[in-house]
């Protein structure tokens, strides 16, 4: 199974923003792309701020290893979205304000207009058995899910898109934490 150099570029691209932007730390969070019956996703413990086609694992709609490095740890849940929504790629990592706000929360809904229009709103998940269903079922629903106190894992059609969400979101999650936040330092800003 050879690897396209045009994924692989996304896939260092992608992986690279998401390590500069703060929303994974040096060997966290990770990425898939479905091509037809198989699936490229990262290796585990890899650096997604400085991925290598050494780094990316090919495997099976049902997990089976066909080649390249030892698969994420997510595998799991990658392929359960795959099975359940319309998605190419599939984006996870460890957005530190959609993680922190969503601590207690069933739902996260974006307080400024940009997240509400391109978000709606992102379910929250528990983690345990039945962790990666229930994530597949919350992005068959939304382009964005957040497993909590963990992270957040996005779908769309390619690995930007999937990026775009992780971004609105955790933007939104910083707006609304913002805005909590001075209303506890000064109430009166509250209008
Ligand atoms: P992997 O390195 O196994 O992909 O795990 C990273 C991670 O973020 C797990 O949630």
């Amino acid at each position: 199974m050879e690897l396209d150099p045009s994924l692989m570029a996304d896939l260092r691209q992608v992986g690279q923003d998401l390590y500069r932007f703060g929303l994974v730390t040096s060997h966290g969070g990770n990425l898939s792309v479905r091509l037809g019956s198989h699936v490229w996703i990262t290796g585990t413990g890899k650096r997604l701020g400085y991925l290598e086609a050494t780094d990316i694992a090919c495997v099976s709609e049902t997990g089976e290893l066909l080649g390249g490095a030892t698969p994420s740890s997510d595998t799991a849940i990658h392929l359960a979205v795959y099975r359940s929504a319309d998605a190419s790629a599939v984006v996870h990592a460890h957005a530190p304000h959609a993680v922190a706000i969503t601590a207690s929360a069933a739902v996260f809904v974006p307080e400024d207009l940009e997240g509400r229009y391109h978000l709606d709103d992102a379910p929250v998940v528990d983690q345990g058995p039945g962790a990666a269903e229930r994530v597949a079922a919350a992005l068959a629903e939304r382009r964005v899910a957040i497993l909590r106190d963990h992270g957040v894992y996005a779908r769309g059609e390619d690995l930007w898109a999937a990026l775009h969400w992780v971004m609105a979101l955790e933007e939104s999650a910083r707006i609304s934490w913002l805005r909590r936040s001075l209303v506890a330092l000064s109430p009166a800003r509250e209008e």
